[in-house]
């Protein structure tokens, strides 16, 4: 009864509801949030993940820059149309190297978290020239400057340097090869068995069909196809995570 008529006094006073509602709002707050300061990962591992390799990540780069993100999303969300539409839904660590993610909620397009490997690199390349050439009903615009822009291979290791400071673990090894490694990935007969060894997967090739420039469609092209590529979903366990 007591208590009851405590409760009462702290009903009929503003003041003291509102402070006494902060209060045990704030200890909520705190007991959700605390532990995600102590807890070494929030984010569950899963085999295949690596950084970026220097080609792929400027290809990001040009994808941020571009605005692509305004009409494509990056995360598959756990609904069964997603999921039969574009595969397996997005997990936390598949983008747990990128700065800053893309997942998003704009689908003018459809979502891409998984378009690596999905078309050939010239169907890429085509379709970045004019993108009604090969789907007559698409609005999405042409990026065909991207093909006679020749890409900016000095800011290379930069950009790893900068990745690095906020936790992506890029080696000594991989800032002091971004350079090459960035030439040999879009160079077939280059020597590649370094590039390979730092970045498992790393698809070599040609992208944008010009063998005489290294432009920034090679490294567009590198990107789209690598997204969602990394992790081997045959051998993952939704219930246990990895076996
Ligand atoms: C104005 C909206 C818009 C913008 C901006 C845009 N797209 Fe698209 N994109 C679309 C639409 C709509 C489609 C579906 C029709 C088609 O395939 O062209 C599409 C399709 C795609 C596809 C094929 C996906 C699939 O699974 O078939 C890729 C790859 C793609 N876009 C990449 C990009 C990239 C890279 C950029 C930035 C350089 C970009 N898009 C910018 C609207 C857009």
């Amino acid at each position: 009864m007591s208590i009851l008529k405590h409760h009462s006094k702290l009903e009929r006073n503003a003041t003291v509801l509102l402070l006494a509602s902060l209060a045990v709002v704030a200890i909520g707050g705190i007991v959700e949030i605390a532990p995600l300061f102590y807890l070494q990962n929030t984010v569950e591992e899963v085999d295949g993940m690596r950084p970026y390799t220097p080609l792929e990540l400027a290809g990001r780069d040009i994808y941020v820059r571009e605005g692509c993100y305004a009409c494509h999303s990056q995360q598959i969300r756990p609904f069964r149309d997603e999921v039969e539409r574009y595969g397996h839904y997005s997990l936390a660590a598949e983008s747990m190297y990128d700065h800053s993610f893309q997942w998003g909620s704009k689908r003018t397009g459809p979502d891409l978290a998984r378009v690596g490997g999905r078309y050939s690199n010239e169907w890429h390349v085509q379709h970045m020239i004019e993108p009604r050439s090969v789907v007559p009903e698409s609005v999405m615009p042409s990026y065909a400057f991207l093909q006679d822009k020749v890409l900016d291979v000095h800011g290379a290791s930069i950009h790893l340097i900068a990745n690095q400071a906020v936790g992506v673990p890029y080696t000594e090894d991989m800032v002091a090869n971004a350079e090459a490694d960035m030439r040999a990935q879009a160079d077939p007969d280059a020597d590649t068995s370094g590039l390979q060894e730092r970045y498992p997967k790393v698809q070599i090739a040609d992208f944008d069909g010009n063998r005489r420039a290294l432009t920034e469609m090679d490294a567009l092209v590198a990107y789209l196809q690598m997204l969602g590529t990394l992790v081997d979903f045959s051998t993952y366990d939704e219930t246990a995570g990895y076996r």
